[in-house]
């Protein structure tokens, strides 16, 4: 990584929506300490005030209100867009919030910084876009074939938005395609699924699918030093960048990495199927050369930041208060 140019916004002022949630909180944490100056636009629908940096300006309000935008943008100068409905099987169950919250969101934020004069911009997207993908691991230039989710879709949309603004209005766009995070401040996902299951009744685990799953998971620390690598390392009006470890492994692994560490041996009991739900792709495994050709490398393996992960949940019971994981999915 050394070999790296990071992105340095000391001086700089930055505006990260979605600040208060898992990987916002952690971009604003990384900028401040390079000296930038942080707002945060957050409006706690998944957000948690514990993860507020200190030091960041918050404004407390929603990307639908062109106001809280508005504010949240004076001064800044570039933008980390994070803040979105990120959930992938709640989105299922609700479809309009959805668009709202990524598409109709991100274009209030696009037309905000046209008002504004702000014309830089990260974006958080997913691995999601690429459906169930043709080509594993799957290149930034592969087909997509077609989309399985509205969560993908919803991120499809936005980066369509992103481009078309770049094209349209002179913006610079970084759009990156995360697989599944971990680490510190994780609130969603399959380990807090599992973390949970298993408070309620450590002899019983059910899981949906039928284990056999292979995916990619990435630290979100090593996350956010991508992201700035390839802000540091690329300058087209459009740059797009797969974010996510060369190692993928099974639910079943991931299964027996979490109950080793939480000392418990439940007995499994498979839903069965491919797939865990409707969206959940059976083979996830981004190629990132791009951004590895820019000297970026993951510095965590998978089964350290699982283990990083539930010494997080462990630590904070909090995260349990509420997200709790719908019942009756669409499988
Ligand atoms: N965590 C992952 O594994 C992962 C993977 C791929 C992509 N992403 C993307 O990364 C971004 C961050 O995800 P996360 O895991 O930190 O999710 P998160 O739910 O922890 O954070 C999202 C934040 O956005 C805020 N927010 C949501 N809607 C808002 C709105 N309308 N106005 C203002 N604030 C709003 C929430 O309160 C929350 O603090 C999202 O765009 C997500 O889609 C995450």
């Amino acid at each position: 990584m050394s070999a790296a140019s990071i992105a340095s916004f000391s001086g700089r002022s930055v505006l990260v929506t979605g600040g208060a949630g898992f990987v916002g909180s952690h971009v604003a944490d990384r900028l401040l300490s390079q000296g930038a100056e942080v707002s945060i636009l957050d409006n706690f629908s998944t957000g948690w005030h514990q993860f507020v940096p200190a030091g960041a300006r918050l404004v407390e309000g929603d990307l639908l209100d062109p106001g809280a935008v508005r504010r949240a943008l004076e001064g800044c100068e570039f933008v980390f867009h994070l803040a979105a409905n990120a959930d992938v099987k709640d989105n299922l169950l609700q479809p309009r919030k959805c668009i709202e919250q990524n598409v109709v969101g991100t274009q209030n934020l696009l037309e905000g910084m046209r008002a504004a004069g702000v014309r830089g911009v990260a974006f958080a997207s997913t691995g999601a876009v690429y459906g169930e993908a043709t080509v594993v691991p799957t290149p930034e230039h592969a087909p997509f074939p077609v989309q399985t989710s509205i969560y993908g879709t919803s991120k499809l949309a936005a980066e369509g938005l992103l481009t078309s603004y770049a094209l349209g209005y002179g913006f610079r766009v970084w759009i990156f395609r995360f697989v599944s995070l971990l680490g510190p401040r994780y609130t969603h996902g399959h380990v807090i699924d599992f973390w949970r299951r298993l408070r309620r009744d450590p002899t019983r685990l059910d899981v949906l699918g039928n284990g056999r799953q292979k995916k990619s998971y990435l630290h979100v620390g090593d996350c956010v030093s991508g992201m700035l690598v390839a802000i540091g390392g690329s300058g087209e009006p459009i740059n797009v960048f797969n974010l996510g470890h060369h190692e993928w492994v099974e639910v079943d692994e991931s299964i027996a990495v979490i109950t080793a560490t939480l000392g418990v041996k439940p007995r499994i009991v498979y839903a069965g199927g491919e797939r865990g739900w409707v969206g959940d792709s059976p083979r996830v495994l981004l190629d990132a050369a791009r951004l590895r050709a820019l000297g970026w490398a993951p510095t965590r393996s998978i089964p350290e930041s699982i283990v990083e992960t539930l010494a997080f949940l462990e630590a904070s019971p909090f995260v349990n208060d509420r997200q709790i994981p719908p019942e009756g999915l669409p499988r």
